[in-house]
């Protein structure tokens, strides 16, 4: 198993970066890392010459202070999972790296980024497209690989991709939930053990309700407090907290 490279400087990753033959596959994410990006390395390292991970945890896209503060950071258990995953690289830079510009350019969607996620979070693709699109002229990946479970975020990033005719193939990835059904995600080890039982009750409800309402009164039923739950072109798309946890999924319908 071979150790990635951890590179904390652009210049640094850049140099690096030139001696590159062949293609490269990134991973962009917040750290934290779980069995859901394991299968989007794996899928990166078997796909391309090298898979460069980045990690993140990217402030422009909370709106909630307290969120950003609670985040998950486990560098040395992302190292690990990174290693056993075929990573070649890891890039992990600071505020300053990312942010030179004082956030004084941001990159703005004005129509899908406003609902859904959007209309809650004011700002938050926002963040996200505009730290994914330095990520992606930094990184100069060939691929990115991007989870469904954030449905939204990864349509918004095809459509940004399209739109500023970015040199980047985008690859969706199915989403990996535990037994239960839970979707994996970073903020699921926030919820108490009783609480991530009863956090399978949203995909539950989202593939077995007859409707977005009935799904969105069961859910508020059983003690969750719901943002939105809506069908939109055949998916069906839900966020809502659990234990001050928001959490979000999505499925075909
Ligand atoms: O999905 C995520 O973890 C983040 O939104 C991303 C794409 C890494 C941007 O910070």
């Amino acid at each position: 198993m071979n150790k990635p490279l951890v590179f904390k400087t652009f210049a640094k990753y850049n140099a690096f970066r030139k001696n590159l033959k062949g293609t490269v596959g990134f991973v962009p994410t917040m750290g934290a890392l779980h069995q859901g990006h394991a299968g989007l390395l794996k899928q990166s390292a078997a796909e391309n010459d090298y898979t460069v991970l980045s990690i993140f945890v990217n402030p422009t896209q909370f709106n909630d202070p307290k969120d950003l503060e609670k985040y998950p950071r486990t560098f040395d258990a992302d190292f690990d999972l990174a290693a056993a995953c075929g990573v070649t690289a890891i890039f992990f830079p600071d505020h300053n790296e990312i942010y030179a510009d004082k956030y004084q350019f941001i990159m703005t969607e004005n129509n899908f980024s406003k609902i859904l996620c959007g209309a809650f979070r004011p700002g938050h693709f926002n963040g996200v497209l505009s730290v994914v699109m330095k990520l992606f002229n930094m990184i100069k990946p060939t691929k990115a690989y991007f989870g469904e479970k954030d449905f939204q975020q990864l349509q918004l990033i095809e459509n940004m991709v399209k739109a500023y005719f970015i040199p980047v193939e985008i690859c969706r990835v199915k989403t990996l939930r535990d037994e239960s059904g839970l979707a994996l995600s970073s903020r699921n080890t926030r919820l108490s053990p009783p609480g991530r039982e009863k956090a399978a009750l949203i995909y539950k409800t989202l593939k077995s309700a007859p409707s977005a309402g009935e799904a969105k009164n069961s859910l508020n039923q059983s003690g969750f407090e719901v943002d939105y739950l809506e069908d939109i072109d055949g998916r069906r798309f839900v966020a809502a907290f659990l234990e001050g946890v928001r959490l979000i999924d999505n499925v075909t319908i």
